[in-house]
């Protein structure tokens, strides 16, 4: 593409696969990186020498070549940089949660539309192949009525000391449940567990139910024996399974079910099929989307409005945990 400079503030753990990735699209049009903790100056460096490094995010703020930035900082952190950002013009991708509580998001979509600016939300699933697949075998009614979908997300993962598993891991399961049914819940209840820290849910269970009894769950867990990333979806003719952690079969179709003769409810079974879909890294298609819609002047998948619509259902099932 190569006519947008760029910039990456933020480069630990997640935002290094930001770089890198942005490197390998972009070459030399990822101008800058900025972070606060100076050694990550060596993971960039790794990458290439040529890209620009401070720990002072006003470089980038001030820089005028830069014209799009990703920010992938903790989410404490995003309200503060992305506005900041914007008022300087610059278009942004901020990684998932867009922000901790939807006014705050909602102010950042306000200054985006009144700058002409891009706002775009990292949720990264609604960019994979395969659950593009999904969508796909939805709407052309190869799953028939959609009925129940849920996600498992499982891991002896990193504990955040800022936020609980819920605000961590869920938001990708929310963004993809409300992208499949395109629509968000009438209803929210969710339920979790406290074990290692006070006051941070380690394990929480999200139940949503949609319009048209279609219904859902989210389990999420950072204590967990293995990484489990699955999530299921039952139509009414067929069902598919999507596991990223798995080697091969990671997306699956059974073509099973009941089927209703003479008021007898009948077991359709059969073996799984294989589903084939492009094996893009989702951050590449994520990124160029982000860059594709600079350029031509369009609104991402996963605009300010996607990211308040998931960040709104956190909000509701966060108030139902502290019911707890
Ligand atoms: N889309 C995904 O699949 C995915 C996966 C993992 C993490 N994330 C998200 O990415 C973000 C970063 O997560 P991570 O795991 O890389 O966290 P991390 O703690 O490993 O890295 C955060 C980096 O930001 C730097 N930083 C902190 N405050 C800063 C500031 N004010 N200015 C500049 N730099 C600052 C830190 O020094 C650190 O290097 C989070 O929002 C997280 O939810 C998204």
């Amino acid at each position: 593409m190569g006519k947008i400079k760029i910039g990456v503030i933020g480069c630990g753990k997640w935002g290094i696969n930001h770089v890198r990735t942005a490197y390998k699209l972009f070459g030399d049009d990822l101008k800058y990186c900025s972070d606060t903790n100076e050694e990550s100056l060596l993971r960039v460096n790794e990458i290439s020498g040529r890209i620009k490094f401070s720990t002072d995010l006003k470089d980038i703020f001030t820089d005028a070549e830069v014209k799009a930035v990703i920010v992938s900082t903790p989410a404490e952190t995003h309200f503060e940089i992305t506005k900041e950002l914007l008022l300087a013009g610059k278009n942004v991708l901020v990684e998932k949660p867009i922000t901790l509580n939807s006014d705050e998001a909602k102010a950042l979509n306000d200054i985006a539309s009144e700058e002409g600016l891009v706002l775009m939300v990292g949720h990264l699933l609604l960019y994979h192949p395969a659950i593009l697949k999904i969508r796909e075998y939805l709407d052309n009614g190869e799953l028939g009525n959609l009925q129940y979908i849920y996600s498992n997300r499982l891991n002896l993962g990193t504990i955040r000391t800022e936020e609980n598993i819920l605000w961590s891991f869920a938001p990708h399961d929310i963004s993809v449940i409300q992208f499949l049914t395109g629509s968000v819940p009438e209803e929210v209840t969710a339920t979790g567990a406290i074990f290692v820290q006070p006051n941070i849910q380690d394990t929480t269970l999200t139940y949503l139910k949609f319009k048209n009894n279609v219904h859902a769950h989210v389990f999420v867990s950072w204590l967990h024996p293995f990484k489990e990333q699955r999530l299921v979806v039952i139509g009414d003719k067929s069902m598919m399974v999507f596991e990223d952690t798995l080697k091969e079969n990671k997306l699956k179709l059974y073509r099973k079910g009941f089927e209703m003769v003479n008021g007898i409810a009948l077991k359709m079974d059969a073996e799984f099929e294989s589903i084939e879909f492009d094996k893009t890294s989702p951050l590449e298609i994520e990124q160029e989307h982000f860059i594709n819609c600079i350029l031509h002047d369009k609104t991402p998948r996963t605009d300010g409005h996607n990211g308040i619509e998931v960040l709104e259902t956190l909000e509701r099932a966060q108030h139902e945990l502290l019911k707890v």
